[in-house]
């Protein structure tokens, strides 16, 4: 088995961050692409008319499950159904925090159907499940930092979605306004490095693309993450925001060569992985999978 390092000390590579980066086991759900395809279009990444290969989908995605195994994450499973070629993006599937499952409901009539999909599932896996009573499509808007949630709107949340999300879990919800339909989500446009609550003001805690938001939002995440990694449009335009971290892995798209360099110079640890084929569906390594904070 492959055998990855966990941990590092910061002092050696970025003296004016003296911390170690720690390692923590998460819980995700994935869904295997078995009925991986492109037949309608609700982002810009997606063409009917381009051919996909739903085997090297599968192989890529496989890749990506052994990544997190190997890293020592748990990762559980929702059943694809067929006709439902976006259930892959289970992130869009609900939004998970301490045993909760806020529900998603779609934007899109072709996703809708997961909705109660992802439901019956949190259910079956023990959490108590809300349902949803605006448009919200789970953790592609909505992402934890802190005790802070970070929420996107302008393509597919709706922003009354976000006093309900604040209601219900009790916490802070920053509302960011997404203005480039190419980053249709929020975690498209964001990485969330450090989830946990005691990081020095000073840390690389998130990643973003600046003129993926609005003049309003950009300004918050300037004062509130004054030391974020800001990526490049290139590296932006591969989804390499969409990567998920433990801390100090970072599990990112390999095209995203300038965002690696970035992330190793602030003490994490990039893996690359290679997901071509669930780019044509406007999904990366974030959109593949959700956290389930039990
Ligand atoms: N085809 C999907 C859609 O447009 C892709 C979802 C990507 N998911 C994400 N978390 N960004 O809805």
């Amino acid at each position: 088995s492959t055998s990855l390092p966990v941990s590092t000390t910061l002092e050696e590579v970025f003296p004016s961050e003296p911390r170690v980066r720690q390692a923590k086991p998460h819980t995700y759900l994935m869904c295997r692409p078995e009925f991986f395809t492109v037949t309608y279009k609700i982002n810009p990444w997606m063409d009917p008319a381009l051919p996909t290969d739903t085997a090297l989908a599968v192989a890529q995605w496989q890749t990506l499950y052994d990544t997190y195994i190997a890293l020592g994450h748990t990762v559980e499973l929702i059943d694809q159904i067929e006709g439902l070629p976006d259930m892959v993006y289970t992130a869009n599937g609900g939004f998970v925090i301490d045993n909760v499952a806020y529900g998603a409901s779609f934007t899109h009539a072709e996703r809708q159907a997961e909705g109660p999909a992802f439901m019956r599932w949190f259910e079956g896996a023990g959490f108590a499940v809300a349902e949803p009573q605006n448009i919200n499509e789970g953790e592609g808007d909505f992402m934890l930092v802190g005790d802070t949630i970070l929420a996107g709107t302008g393509f597919r949340s709706a922003s009354n979605s976000h006093e309900e999300v604040a209601a219900l879990y009790g916490r802070e919800v920053v509302t960011l306004n997404l203005v480039n339909p190419n980053f249709y989500h929020l975690d498209t446009a964001i990485a969330v490095l450090n989830e946990s609550a005691d990081e020095a003001p000073d840390a690389a805690t998130i990643a973003y693309l600046p003129s993926a938001f609005d003049a309003a939002s950009r300004a918050e995440l300037q004062r509130r993450y004054p030391d974020a990694i800001l990526v490049s449009e290139t590296d932006a335009a591969v989804l390499g925001l969409n990567s998920i971290s433990d801390g100090y892995n970072v599990v990112i798209a390999s095209r995203a060569t300038g965002f690696e360099a970035q992330l190793r110079e602030r003490g994490y640890n990039p893996i690359g992985v290679d997901l071509s084929e669930l780019l044509l569906g406007g999904g990366g390594v974030k959109c593949c999978t959700l956290e389930l904070r039990r």
